[in-house]
């Protein structure tokens, strides 16, 4: 057992703890960057000047019929940036852009004394834009060639020979829509300038370093006059790894050119019109199984719609590919990616980061192929489960495949599956208008940021004279629980009780250069970082003990340590041993491990409507040694709800008409977007974490968390496939639409009784 991973006797972590801000959540008193602008004198509001075609050119802008509106300060246009007008870290994103990209693109933005003047000062803007041809979906992209960035693929064995000899192929086109993130908070900035002109700014922000790069950029200073906070984020999922930072310099670049705080914040509408979503994919394929079932060759090619610039679509493709093979021994297999450029906003990261796309492209596959080779699809499923000693087609050995099976088999047990199948089929051949489906999905995902770098954190703890602990960290805060398990890792390392630490806000100026907390790899690294501070001071201390007599308290101790001149404060760093990465040929060891877990899911769906309830659902998932058991079966309960999501509830619609408002988002509020609400909730839901799962080498032996059980929901599409086909005389192929909302589940189902089973040939 490595040292990093071994938890001692009566440690804080493992303990039960409730999220460590939970009581000024429910309460209200938790502060969001949005509520410190209550706090603060003379903030000026900031509202968007905003493009209402989908692709153009601007042939005018007058902005000074906003100055004659009353509390209208300043208009902020491209001509004020001091630096570099661009918000994206690949350059390709201007800030003030000349050529609007997508429906509802900000061309300025004004600012006034309140945020109605800022509005109405936006409206008293003219703007006149020719109209350029835009693509909205991404068939339309791919029919005009119209892509963007790398194209990487990824290749093991020999798919044609494979192919050659196979007992079925199969082959078959899938479009799946990507996803709003819908954070209870939208995105909101509030920059300040000091007396030097140095920058303060308080980011709703997954990633402050690179909120402080792209700010620094725009200003055309240098790193260290700007300085950014977050106190904590009402939810990022993704969607404010890279999306805040042009909000960011847009209020920064206000506060350096009026001297008053500027406050960003997006509405719910103009949040949902403008900041970037989960990419839409589409997928053709092919696919060989051997006379058993099992996969010998598949060939896809993934097109990413990435809206219309990069942003983080290349690693979201790069993640996608490294997940096409989910659980499953893919021998021979191709996987090729590009990225669409289409005239919507510019898709981005949300929980998963292209691998649930990658791993939805092959559980679609085998749950539409498995009644064309008459196999049960669980049966197919987990006949083609990696065994030990068996690489990913990147070339990764893939280590302990045996917990997948043990949760597979604990789903199984205590999910009574054998029972409940059965009685599925009982009630199936009883019931003409309604049918059951019970499925059962496993996940298998890759925990580290694939790009090598950024899998390093730091830390920097204080201990008082008094023997209080002050902790900071590199990570931010979202509401996954991560300050709480910092709090619970500097506890244990510490050996003190959780009530004498406290956890101060990230801050750029306090732990640098770090990466976005993102990957689900927050706990992992900075965990490593909390601990290795705590290690450095722990050390001192010893050496102050080892002097004395007799035993002493913690406070004594400490109090000796300031005495005799011992620093009792440290920065800690962690990197991550043992990466390796070749994106050029999608080759190396890009993940530290693997996060396990399977799902059961039972649905119930009504012929006529397509409506749904899920009846059961049950989880078990490999989080490790658990270093916070409730946040992470809240992590668990909440990422499948949110995959369900997902699959099966929420519908993006963009105006695809020839009509002015094409390419104008057509769903952008919670009552035209569905979500998953109470009613969605499965009536029973059973979240188990896998037992005796000690991870070495990472923090107090556990797993990342954050991401993985998204994918559980997979089972919930799959079992809605299933009660779709069990309309018709069963054995049915049946294609699904994604998501499977009440409508397309529908017309599946309509397949399914019409005996139009959509044999993929
Ligand atoms: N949980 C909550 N409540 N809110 C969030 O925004 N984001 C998810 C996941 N769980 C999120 C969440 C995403 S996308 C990631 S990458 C991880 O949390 C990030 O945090 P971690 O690395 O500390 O797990
Ligand atoms: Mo999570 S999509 O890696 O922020």
């Amino acid at each position: 057992m490595s040292t990093l991973s071994q938890r001692p006797m009566n440690a804080v972590v493992g303990q039960e703890m409730p999220h460590e801000a939970a009581d000024l959540h429910v309460t209200g008193a938790a502060l969001y960057t949005d509520d410190l602008v209550g706090r603060t004198a003379g903030t000026l509001h900031a509202y968007p000047v905003r493009s209402e075609v989908a692709h153009g050119k601007v042939t005018l802008l007058d902005v000074q019929p906003a100055y004659d509106v009353p509390g209208v300060v300043r208009v902020l246009t491209a001509d004020d940036v001091p630096g570099i007008n661009d918000a994206g870290i690949k350059h390709d994103e201007p800030l003030f852009p000349d050529e609007v990209m997508f429906y509802g693109h900000a061309v300025c933005w004004v600012l006034a004394d309140d945020l109605e003047a800022a509005r109405r000062g936006a409206a008293a803007v003219k703007l006149e834009v020719e109209p350029l041809p835009a693509l909205i979906t991404v068939t339309e992209a791919i029919e005009a060639e119209s892509f963007q960035g790398a194209t990487p693929t990824m290749v093991r064995g020999d798919i044609e020979t494979a192919f050659a000899q196979a007992a079925h192929v199969f082959e078959g086109e899938f479009e799946f829509a990507g996803q709003e993130h819908f954070y209870l908070e939208t995105h909101a900035s509030l920059a300040l300038i000091d007396e030097n002109g140095q920058v303060f700014i308080q980011c709703s922000t997954q990633h402050p370093t690179e909120t402080q790069d792209i700010v620094s950029h725009v200003l055309g200073v240098e790193a260290h006059e700007v300085t950014v906070q977050c106190l904590r984020m009402g939810g990022g999922f993704g969607g404010k790894e890279m999306q805040p930072h042009g909000f960011a310099a847009i209020a920064a670049l206000g506060a350096k050119l009026t001297g008053r705080p500027v406050r960003l914040r997006l509405n719910r509408n103009q949040d949902m019109t403008m900041s970037g979503k989960r990419h839409g994919f589409h997928s053709s394929w092919k696919v060989g199984f051997d006379g058993e079932g099992k996969i010998v060759a598949l060939d896809t090619l993934l097109t990413a719609d990435g809206g219309w610039s990069l942003d983080l679509s290349e690693p979201v493709l790069a993640r996608a590919l490294c997940h096409t093979d989910n659980a499953y021994w893919l021998p021979n297999v191709r996987v090729r990616g590009r990225i669409a450029k289409t005239h919507k906003t510019s898709q981005t990261a949300f929980r998963g980061f292209g691998g649930p796309q990658g791993m939805l492209v092959t559980e679609d596959i085998l749950g539409r192929c498995a009644p064309a080779l008459g196999i049960p699809a669980h049966e197919l499923r987990r006949k083609n489960f990696y065994v030990e000693g068996q690489e990913t087609p990147y070339g990764q050995e893939v280590r302990h495949p045996h917990r997948m099976v043990a949760c597979w088999d604990q789903v199984w047990s205590n999910g009574e599956l054998d029972r409940r199948m059965a009685e599925v089929e009982q009630f199936n051949a009883a019931h003409d208008d309604v049918k059951r489906g019970l499925a059962i999905t496993p996940v298998k995902f890759g925990i580290s940021f694939n790009f090598v770098s950024f899998n390093q954190a730091g830390a920097l703890v204080h201990i008082y004279k008094d023997g209080s602990v002050l902790i900071n960290h590199g990570g931010t805060e979202m509401g996954q629980g991560l300050h709480t398990k910092m709090l619970q890792v500097a506890a244990t390392t510490l050996g003190i009780p959780l009530d004498r630490v406290r956890l101060a806000p990230t801050r750029t100026d306090k732990v640098s250069n770090t990466s976005a907390t993102a990957a689900s790899s927050g706990a992992d690294l900075n965990g490593g970082a909390v601990k290795d501070a705590c290690e450095q001071i722990l050390a001192r201390l010893e050496k102050v003990k080892a002097d004395m007599q007799e035993e002493i308290g913690w406070d004594d101790l400490v109090k000796k340590a300031y005495f005799d001149r011992v620093q009792l404060w440290a920065a800690g760093y962690y990197r991550t041993e043992g990466l390796s990465w070749d994106a050029s040929i999608v080759q190396g060891n890009p993940f530290k491990y693997f996060a396990y877990g399977v799902a059961a899911a039972e649905v119930e769906v009504d012929r006529f409507t397509g409506a749904y309830t899920t009846r059961r659902v049950d989880i078990v998932h490999d989080v490790g040694d658990s270093l916070s058991p409730l946040v992470d079966i809240g992590q668990i309960e909440g990422g499948f709800v949110q995959g369900a999501g997902w699959l099966t509830l929420e519908d993006l619609r963009w105006d695809t008409s020839d009509k002015p408002t094409r390419g104008r988002l057509a769903t952008q509020a919670a009552s035209t977007y569905k979500l998953p609400s109470f009613s969605e909730m499965p009536h029973e839901f059973n979240v188990k974490l896998l037992e005796n799962a000690h991870e070495n080498g990472v923090v107090y032996g556990s797993k990342a968390v954050g991401e993985p059980p998204l994918m559980l929901a997979f089972s919930v599409r799959e079992a809605l496939r299933q009660a779709a086909a069990a309309f018709g005389d069963g054995g049915a192929v049946v294609e699904i639409g994604c998501p499977a909302t009440p409508e397309a589940v529908f017309w599946a189902l309509e397949d399914a009784r019409a005996g139009n089973s959509s044999d993929p040939h």
